[in-house]
């Protein structure tokens, strides 16, 4: 989700406002992802790397998370959204930890479409993480890191959209996005759409998928 900073900059506004409309955009977008029966919506929250921003920058962007599961689980729950976290999020804020145990056992029974959100995610990290629980049961096999992974039990990952002009995968889903399309678009994070993420499904429409044959 970039572009956050950029958007908020272009209008000499502070970064956290950026960040705000962001989550707006996370909104509608979640939202309009459901209706057009996405089976499963994973947002990039929050990087192993973001640590390095700026305090009141971090301090932001988990009061804004905070304030999103609180004003959003009811629409979960009566949705029957499954929410999904990825990467070290235990490792968050007590408070916050406290929060997402409640929104995922609040929402565990649900079966609809899947909102992830990685939040304290590295994809190096998860993979090591599962490479290790992996030896530790037996053999290490393709398998048997996939069921490890933080993303065990979600849909394969068909498309990964970056936003803001960015060209590099930064850390995310590196395994998952082994036969992954990938769409990039110069649209700021703030101002993606419901109709950008519908023109991102008709683009992912018209590739011819081969995973390495032909
Ligand atoms: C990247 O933009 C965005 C982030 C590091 C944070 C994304 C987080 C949110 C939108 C808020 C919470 C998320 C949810 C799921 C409610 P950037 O700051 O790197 O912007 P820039 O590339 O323009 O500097």
């Amino acid at each position: 989700m970039d572009g956050n900073g950029r958007w908020a900059k272009k209008r000499h506004l502070p970064r956290a406002v950026g960040h705000q409309r962001g989550v707006e955009a996370v909104r509608s977008v979640s939202r309009a992802a459901r209706a057009m029966g996405l089976e499963a919506l994973t947002l990039y929250a929050f990087s192993t790397e973001n640590w390095s921003r700026p305090e009141d920058e971090v301090s932001a962007l988990m009061g804004l998370l905070k304030h999103f599961i609180q004003s959003d689980l009811a629409e979960f729950v009566r949705d029957n959204v499954r929410l999904r976290i990825l990467g070290e999020w235990r490792a968050l804020a007590p408070d916050l930890v406290a929060l997402i145990e409640d929104a995922l056992e609040q929402t565990a029974a649900n079966t609809g479409p899947a909102l992830v959100v990685a939040l304290n995610y590295g994809a190096q990290d998860e993979i090591a993480r599962a490479a290790t629980k992996a030896a530790a049961k037996g053999a290490v096999t393709i398998g048997s890191i996939e069921a490890e992974l933080d993303t065990a039990g979600l849909p394969p990952l068909d498309l990964l959209i970056r936003t803001s002009g960015e060209v590099r995968l930064s850390n995310f889903l590196l395994w998952q996005a082994a036969y992954a399309e990938m769409i990039f678009t110069d649209v700021l994070w703030p101002d993606f759409s419901p109709a950008h993420l519908h023109d991102a499904l008709a683009e992912f429409a018209e590739r011819e998928r081969r995973y390495g044959g032909r």
